[in-house]
Parts: structure tokens; C-alpha cells; sequence
């Protein structure tokens, strides 16, 4: 099971990912992620990267494809794994379907998050994130246990789970949302149009509550299994 979940910044890809971990037992190799951890630990690699990623720019293709590369090699993607982030352009989709030819096995299933433009700055820049995890909260859409009726700040903006202290994206700002959002129509877009024809892609209305949105990819990835 190879699947690719698609969408804008925003749509809501790292919010939906762990159900469909937990439904399908395979994991989650969000490119974003590694680079954020990357950039955290003051790696090479973290450093070509991080300037980049705050503007909201691209990071180069042969940079993320080996990162995909090293991760898919790990025994845990042995039976199959879900792409969020990447491929992002039409040379990372090459290099992705010649990867997997290699090993005789190809993109089965692409889960496409519809959301117009508009909706994305509140939900982008409402965003808080617990950096261990990845786990999104939104401070109206999906607030954590600890904001209650309070202000959202750094004290009370706490992860579910561990109580840790969120934080905010440094990409989270109106002006790299911009470039994100250009980056996105221009380069990413027509990555659905390569694997149109081969029947795998699946769009969803993901301009609704989340629930509803994870109720249209359960029905989804179920028929599809
Ligand atoms: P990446 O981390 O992939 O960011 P992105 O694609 O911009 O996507 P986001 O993580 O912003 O959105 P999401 O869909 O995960 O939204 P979420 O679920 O959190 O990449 C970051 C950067 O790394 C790139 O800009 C680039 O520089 C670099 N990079 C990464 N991969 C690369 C690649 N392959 N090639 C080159 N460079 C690469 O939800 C967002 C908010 O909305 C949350 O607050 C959430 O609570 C809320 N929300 C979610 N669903 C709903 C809903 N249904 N209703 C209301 N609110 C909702
Ligand atoms: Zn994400």
C-alpha cells in the first residue's frame, strides 16, 4: 500500500494522518516533518533548509528524494507507506515512480484535500503545534484541553497527550503562506494530473469539520482495500 496524501498548506494532511496510520497500520513520512527535525537537531541538512522553509520557498528536489529514499529503506515501510508533503513536484514524481519501479511497485492510492485558498490563512495562522509529535491543534478549530476559555499563549496552549507547551510554525505567517500557497498551485497541482489516468486519485471536500473530512477518507481507503 503506497499512498500519497495531497493537499494544500492547511488542508489538513498532518491532522488526518494518524487515523489513517492507525486504520491501515502503515506510517506517516511527512517531509516536513524530517526537515523541522532536521533543522531542530542544527544538521547539515537542517541548515540548507531552514531558511528556505521560513520564507516558504521550496527545498531542492535531490534533498527531500533522499531523505524519502533513507526513510523508505527502514523495515516499517516494508508493507507499504502514506506520503505527506512529498512528491510536491513534477522531478520528485519522477524520481518517486522510478524509485518504486525499481522495486516493482507504484503509487496505488492518492488522497486529494480540497480546500479553497480563502479558508487557509485562518487555519494556518491559527495553527499551534506540538514539535515531539507533529500533532496540530487550532486555537478555534481544534483547541487543546488546557486552552479552556483562556487567551491562547505559550502557557496555555499545552499537547493533549504529554502537556508539553505548542508552539507556532515559523511558516506560519500571512507572507510565507503566500509564497506557499503560489509554490503549491504552480508546482504541486499538476502532480494529480499524472496519476489521473492510472484511476487512483480520490478528492475530498475537506472544507468541512474535521470528522466529516475523516469520515469521506475512511469510506475511501476502505473501498479501496
Ligand atoms: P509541510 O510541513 O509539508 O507543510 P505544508 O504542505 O505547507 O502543509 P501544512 O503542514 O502546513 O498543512 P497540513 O495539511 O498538514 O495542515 P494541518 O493538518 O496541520 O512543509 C513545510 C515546508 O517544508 C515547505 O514549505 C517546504 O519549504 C519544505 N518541504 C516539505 N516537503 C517538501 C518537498 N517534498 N519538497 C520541497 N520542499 C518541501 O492543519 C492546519 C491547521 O488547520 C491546524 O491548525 C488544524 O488544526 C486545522 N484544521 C485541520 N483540518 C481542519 C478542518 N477540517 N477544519 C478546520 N480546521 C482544520
Ligand atoms: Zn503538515
Amino acid at each position: 500500500k503506497i499512498m500519497i496524501l495531497f493537499g494544500p498548506p492547511g488542508a489538513g494532511k498532518g491532522s488526518q494522518a494518524p487515523k489513517i496510520v492507525e486504520t491501515l497500520g502503515i506510517p506517516q513520512l511527512s517531509t516536513g516533518d524530517m526537515l523541522r527535525a532536521a533543522v531542530a537537531a542544527g544538521t547539515e541538512l537542517g541548515k540548507q533548509a531552514e531558511g528556505v522553509m521560513k520564507s516558504g520557498g521550496l527545498v531542492s528536489d535531490e534533498l527531500v528524494v533522499n531523505l524519502i529514499k533513507e526513510r523508505i529503506a527502514v523495515d516499517d515501510c516494508s508493507k507499504g507507506f502514506i506520503l505527506d508533503g512529498f512528491p510536491r513536484t513534477m522531478e520528485q514524481t519522477k524520481m518517486l515512480d522510478a524509485m518504486l519501479a525499481e522495486a516493482g511497485e507504484k503509487v496505488g492510492f492518492v488522497v486529494a484535500l480540497d480546500v479553497p485558498d480563502e479558508v487557509l490563512t485562518e487555519r494556518i495562522c491559527g495553527r499551534w503545534v506540538h514539535k515531539e509529535s507533529g500533532r496540530s491543534y487550532h486555537i478555534k478549530f481544534a483547541p487543546p484541553k488546557s486552552l479552556g476559555e483562556q487567551e491562547p499563549s505559550a502557557e496555555t496552549m499545552l499537547d493533549d497527550e504529554t502537556g508539553e507547551p505548542l508552539m507556532q510554525r515559523k511558516d506560519d505567517t500571512e507572507e510565507a503562506l503566500k509564497s506557499r500557497l503560489e509554490n503549491y498551485h504552480a508546482m504541486t497541482v499538476p502532480i494529480l494530473d499524472h496519476y489521473g489516468p492510472a484511476g487512483v486519485v480520490h478528492k475530498i471536500d475537506a472544507n468541512r469539520p474535521q470528522p466529516e473530512v475523516w469520515a469521506s477518507i475512511e469510506a475511501a481507503i476502505t473501498y479501496q482495500n
